[in-house]
């Protein structure tokens, strides 16, 4: 299990949806689950939307079950590349346990490092497909065709927590729990870190670089 750290708008989901594939892992999102929760109107997501509305992390209780519950299904024994969670130290110390208790564990863990005023650039520029969730930018990565998906041919639209007020209540609330968790994987000798201000394919190949080194080291 490999896990995408970074602050919101640091580019976890784009990286994720090009890294899944090559390295033959299932992308796991919790921000993506809470979305389609939210959308089909379940308990859990119309709970998960009162707080992601507010830029406000869910409940871990709430985001813990959830998880682990999707952790258990056929297509996650492949392999998981985890984006945007652990979120806080306590999601950390659960997965850790859990993991254990299948003799599996988290291989590492790497921060996309991008500091506050870029996110904020990025989060407002950010557009999304309504089919697959497929991360564009007005700015670094647009659509060929305005408004609509280069992948699925799907409408792109803006998410409701990229309003400019939402964007800074998500770094202000969250980003300390990130250092937290970042804390607990340099404890454990599996914190890497790439710069993550670079082109989205030259953050990649930094992605790859890291992933490689880490096994090596590993051996
Ligand atoms: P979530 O969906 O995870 O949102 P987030 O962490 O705020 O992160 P984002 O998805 O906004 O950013 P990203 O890092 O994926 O960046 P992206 O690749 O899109 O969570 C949403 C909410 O759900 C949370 O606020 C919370 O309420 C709740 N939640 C989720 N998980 C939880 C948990 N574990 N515990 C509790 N609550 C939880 O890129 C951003 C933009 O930048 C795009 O436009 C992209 O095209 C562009 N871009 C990307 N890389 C680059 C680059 N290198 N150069 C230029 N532009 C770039
Ligand atoms: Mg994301």
């Amino acid at each position: 299990m490999l896990v995408l750290l970074g602050a919101p708008g640091a580019g976890k989901g784009t990286q994720a949806e090009i890294l899944a594939p090559r390295l033959n892992l299932l992308h796991l999102a919790t921000g993506d689950m809470f979305r389609a929760a939210a959308e089909q109107g379940t308990p859990i997501g119309l709970e998960a939307k009162a707080y992601m509305d507010r830029g406000e992390l869910v409940p871990d209780d709430v985001t813990v079950r959830m998880l682990l519950e999707r952790l258990t299904a056929p297509d996650a024994r492949q392999g998981v590349l985890l984006d945007g969670f652990p979120r806080t130290p306590a999601q950390a110390g659960v997965l850790d346990a859990a993991l254990a208790e299948r003799n599996a564990r988290v291989e590492e863990a790497i921060l996309i490092d991008v500091p506050p005023e870029e996110l904020v650039r990025r989060l407002s520029g950010r557009l999304v497909c309504r089919a697959e969730g497929h991360i564009y930018n007005e700015i670094s990565k647009p659509p060929r065709v305005p408004g609509i998906c280069d992948i699925d041919g799907s409408e792109l639209y803006e998410r409701e927590d990229d309003k400019v007020e939402t964007i800074r209540a998500r770094l202000r609330q969250q980003v300390p729990d990130l250092l937290e968790v970042c804390d607990h994987y340099r404890a454990q000798g599996k914190l890497r870190s790439v710069d993550g201000t670079r082109p989205i394919d030259e953050v990649t190949e930094e992605l790859v670089a890291a992933l490689t080194q880490a096994s090596g080291s590993a051996r």
